[in-house]
């Protein structure tokens, strides 16, 4: 039996996307900019999927911009930002995505703006009380703070720190790649200046998603070529992924509720069957408060022992796709730096399994008696 516990990395396509897709990529061929017939059909279709994603994120159809995927929405946004607002000074955190550190860092390494990174509590959430002090002794700078931790699955209030963000004349990004699909987003009511999402996180297709550019907030473009995108992404559209991303969102709305509650489950589960069967277990973050963190993410801490030191490799081995990172960061496995920022002494495991509505509490059960034979410990 093979089981997938890595929908953190990616989702699998829903079939009813790929459905919805595969006209794009054999009939309506046509390229989107074209103004024959061929190209105007493509070009309702991308304009109705763009105002369908506006619908579900209470949003104008303006505000959504169409990119290659997570990674290229938050460069998109932070070196737009700093170049179009001149920001001196920006806030953020050591456990974001690399999308968004990386970036930050060229911004730094270049002079082009200071870098400040908040404090972060024991469990891995944003300092709320620092991130204030931050703002007012930068005004007008740059936050940058994701509403869901890839890791380890903390959630950011993103309303309250929009809100704190707006009364400081700060303009927040939020990289929201893990969040969107998963929880609603109504973009009347936060006051998040741009965001991110990524289809492929929400079983929609790969290499596909978009940025929300609040319409108060333009930015200049990134790309730069050929009008699309309302000049603000040069380059024939993605057509079938943009296709696929509006029907993906659309399934992951329609049946959020009970695909929360089902996934939410599966992991309360999980944590319970961990603790019964693996002596020393804990978990990494905040990921087993299932108030405060994803429901699809679950980070397991476990004691180090030199049996350990393979854990990913004999997992997949016996069939179950997790994905991990330790905290060290030296030798060939590089480690987690999200894991490094929160626990730099830690010798301990750590595996991430992260959950879909296409999981099943047998594979839960299974992925755990793997973990618990190749985690004969003792502690
Ligand atoms: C939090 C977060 N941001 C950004 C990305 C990058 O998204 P993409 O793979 O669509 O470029 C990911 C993907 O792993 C992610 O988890």
């Amino acid at each position: 039996m093979s089981v997938y516990l890595d929908n953190a990395a990616t989702t699998p396509l829903d079939p009813e996307v790929f459905e919805a897709m595969k006209p794009f990529m054999i009939s309506d061929f046509g390229n989107p900019s074209s103004t024959h017939s061929h190209g105007r059909k493509v070009r309702a279709a991308i304009e109705s999927a763009r105002k369908k994603i506006a619908e579900l994120l209470n949003c104008t159809p303006g505000e959504i911009i169409f990119t290659s995927g997570g990674t290229e929405a938050d460069n998109a946004i932070l070196l737009g930002a700093v170049d179009t607002f001149n920001v001196k000074h920006i806030i953020s955190s050591p456990i974001e995505h690399h999308a968004v550190t990386h970036t930050l860092e060229i911004l730094a390494k270049k002079g082009r703006a200071e870098l400040h990174m908040v404090a972060l509590d024991e469990r891995g959430h944003v300092d709320l009380s620092d991130l204030e002090i931050l703002l007012k002794k930068y005004p007008g700078s740059m936050v940058s703070l994701m509403q869901a931790n890839n890791e380890i699955g903390n959630l950011l209030d993103i309303k309250y720190v929009s809100d704190l963000c707006e009364a400081h004349q700060a303009f927040f990004h939020s990289d929201t790649v893990q969040a969107v699909g998963h929880y609603r987003h109504d973009m009347r009511s936060l006051r998040v200046c741009g965001m991110t999402a990524g289809a492929h996180k929400f079983h929609g297709p790969k290499g596909v998603g978009f940025m929300y550019i609040r319409k108060d907030k333009k930015i200049h473009s990134f790309i730069h070529g050929g009008p699309q995108e309302r000049n603000m992404r040069g380059g024939t559209e993605n057509v079938y992924g943009i296709i696929g991303l509006a029907k993906a969102l659309e399934i992951a709305y329609r049946d959020m509720d009970e695909h929360a509650r089902y996934i939410t489950k599966l992991k309360a589960h999980m944590i319970a069957k961990l603790e019964e069967t693996i002596q020393g277990v804990k978990f990494n973050g905040d990921s087993a408060n299932l108030e405060r963190s994803l429901y699809t993410v679950l980070n397991v801490s476990l004691p180090a022992s030199d049996e350990n030191d393979l854990l990913l490799f004999n997992l997949d081995l016996q069939g179950i796709s997790a994905s991990g990172g330790s905290a060290c960061a030296s030798g060939a496995a590089k480690g987690s730096h999200v894991l490094g920022a929160l626990y730099p002494e830690s010798k301990r495991n750590a595996v991430r399994f992260s959950f879909s509505k296409y999981n099943t509490v047998e594979e839960i059960n299974l992925a755990v008696s793997v973990l618990a034979g190749l985690c004969k410990v003792k502690v």
